[in-house]
């Protein structure tokens, strides 16, 4: 672009840059990374098509639109997604937060909307803290502890823990799952790892190429974390406590499966996020009469 270029042309000419790069929702993010350029927010955005960028804003812009037209997710780009409408700061060493994590939320407020007293949670797999920290902002009487593989998500979730003003109710801690975690909470939140192996390529590229591979790849057939949450979950939850699992299409069946296949845990519920996917299953400790299996032990 050459001249004197308003708003209103430099987001016409984004978007069309993003459409033929694939991007789905051209004019958007376009307009996502207009603002980031200006540092403006959606109303001066929307007010002023006629305002003219400087030299600048210009390269700014074209550097931004350039690394979305590469297919890098417009969260990494602006640093930053919401969820829950909370702000998360995320990184390419953390999966950007997505909508139908929410329905984890969502089960786990009704589970302990009824219950007085400090709730404890285990988030396992914590990423950007998403899980934990907005249950926290919830329940202000509730605490908890997250854990990751990955030291760098780590040092993401205890960043937005500062800027949420939660750090004094959630730890987070570097960890292979619950495996050095001792005793039990009342709340534990997962959204491990589920893609199987083979599909990971079929991924749109802002997936694949971008977001982090240990936070995707659920092993051969998708379901390796479950097992190891299968063995883990029974010491972990408190005699009323709940696990919420997030799951991915069509892993409802064979999740509940391995969770019930040991005779210490019940599958409770399933809930479907908004697009009617069987999203989570809440899990609890069976310790009543109905499991033969546990009579037997
Ligand atoms: C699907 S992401 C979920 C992130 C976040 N909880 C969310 O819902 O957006 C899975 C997370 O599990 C972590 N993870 C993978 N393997 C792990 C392991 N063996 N122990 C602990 N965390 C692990 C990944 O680093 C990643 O942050």
């Amino acid at each position: 672009m050459s001249g004197c270029v308003t708003l209103a042309e430099a987001w016409e000419a984004a978007t069309r840059r993003l459409a033929a790069a694939g991007v789905s929702s051209p004019r958007l993010d376009a307009r996502l990374l207009i603002q980031q350029a200006l540092r403006i927010d959606a109303a001066r955005m929307l007010a002023s098509p006629c305002d003219p960028l400087g030299e600048p804003e210009r390269t700014r812009l074209a550097e931004l639109v350039e690394r979305r037209t590469r297919r890098e997710p417009i969260s990494h780009i602006l640093g930053e997604k919401e969820f829950w409408s909370l702000p998360f700061r995320v990184t390419a060493d953390t999966l950007a937060p997505r909508p139908d994590t929410e329905t984890l939320i969502e089960a786990a407020l009704d589970r302990i909307n009824d219950r007085r007293g400090p709730v404890s949670v285990l988030d396992l797999g914590t990423g950007s803290g998403c899980l934990l920290l907005t249950l926290l902002s919830e329940r202000r009487d509730a605490w908890g502890l997250g854990v990751d593989l990955s030291a760098e998500a780590i040092e993401v979730a205890r960043g937005n823990a500062c800027r949420l003003g939660l750090k004094t109710r959630a730890a987070f801690v570097v960890g292979d799952w619950a495996g050095a975690i001792e005793g039990c909470f009342d709340i534990v939140l997962s959204n491990p790892p589920y893609i199987a192996g083979g599909e990971l390529r079929a991924l749109p590229p802002e997936v694949s190429a971008f977001e982090p591979r240990l936070a995707l790849d659920g092993g051969a057939d998708g379901l390796q974390a479950y097992r190891i949450l299968a063995r883990q979950l029974p010491r972990l939850l408190s005699r009323h406590g709940a696990a919420f699992l997030e799951v991915g299409d069509g892993q409802a069946d064979p999740v509940a499966g391995l969770m019930e296949a040991g005779g210490d845990l019940s599958v409770v519920a399933v809930r479907q996020d908004l697009s009617g996917v069987s999203r989570c299953l809440a899990v609890t400790r069976d310790d009543g009469p109905r499991n033969p299996k546990k009579r037997l032990d």
